[in-house]
């Protein structure tokens, strides 16, 4: 899928979102947004931020702007906010070429977006471009299995599921964090293999 269609693609879809989300959520990604959202602190970027399912996780004192190219799934996201009463500036950006400044941010977080972006390790290097030296790149993600039948099984399916929703699942969220040059200081894999916790610095 072209960024275009992949825009697209969430908008139709912003509304069902939540819905769609809700299994991976139950399956664990909501501990893992909880665990890692703990360790973001001061000015903060959320790449990709969606529907904005992480806001509810953040330390209360993180200032913090939400960046997406889907208006429509940010329009969740702010009204997300205002029900929690969150103050939080909204940009419609693509992640791989961020219109922000060299190490402007503390943190910057992403979660479950490395499999739609078109070139993964662009993004990382942008991320770690926007963030401060010796500031924190936090990332829940999902990928290809280490348990061996079933990464096969993702593999022989991947092409077709991404066709269809732009989601490649059968990438390696580590491997493009080590790819792009980035030190990792925490990596925890969760759910038979599939989903990842990954704490790393520039
Ligand atoms: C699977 S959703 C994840 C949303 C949210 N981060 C979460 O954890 O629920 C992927 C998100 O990435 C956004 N996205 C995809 N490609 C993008 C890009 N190149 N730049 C910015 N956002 C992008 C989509 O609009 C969508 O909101």
């Amino acid at each position: 899928m072209t960024k275009a269609q992949i825009r697209q693609t969430y908008d139709r879809i912003a509304h069902w979102y939540d819905l769609i989300e809700a299994i991976p959520e139950f399956l664990g990604v909501k501990i893992l947004r909880r665990e890692l959202l703990q360790r973001a602190s001061g000015k903060v970027l959320e790449v990709a931020a969606g529907t904005g399912k992480n806001l509810r996780y953040y330390p209360k004192t993180c200032q913090i702007t939400a960046a997406d190219m889907s208006s429509a799934m940010l329009e969740i996201a702010r009204s997300r906010a205002d029900g929690l009463g969150l103050d939080i500036t909204f940009l419609i950006m693509d992640a791989e070429a961020l219109g922000l400044h060299d190490q402007s941010f503390d943190t910057v977080v992403s979660s479950l977006t490395l499999c739609t972006f078109p070139d993964p390790v662009a993004a990382i290097l942008e991320m770690a471009r926007v963030c401060r030296s010796n500031g924190r790149i936090l990332l829940v993600e999902h990928g290809r299995s280490d348990r061996e039948r079933l990464g096969r099984w993702q593999d022989r399916r991947a092409e077709r599921h991404a066709a269809r929703v732009g989601c490649h699942w059968n990438r390696e969220p580590l491997k493009i964090v080590l790819k792009a040059g980035l030190k990792v200081i925490d990596a925890r894999r969760a759910f038979f293999g599939i989903f990842h916790l990954i704490e790393a610095m520039s």
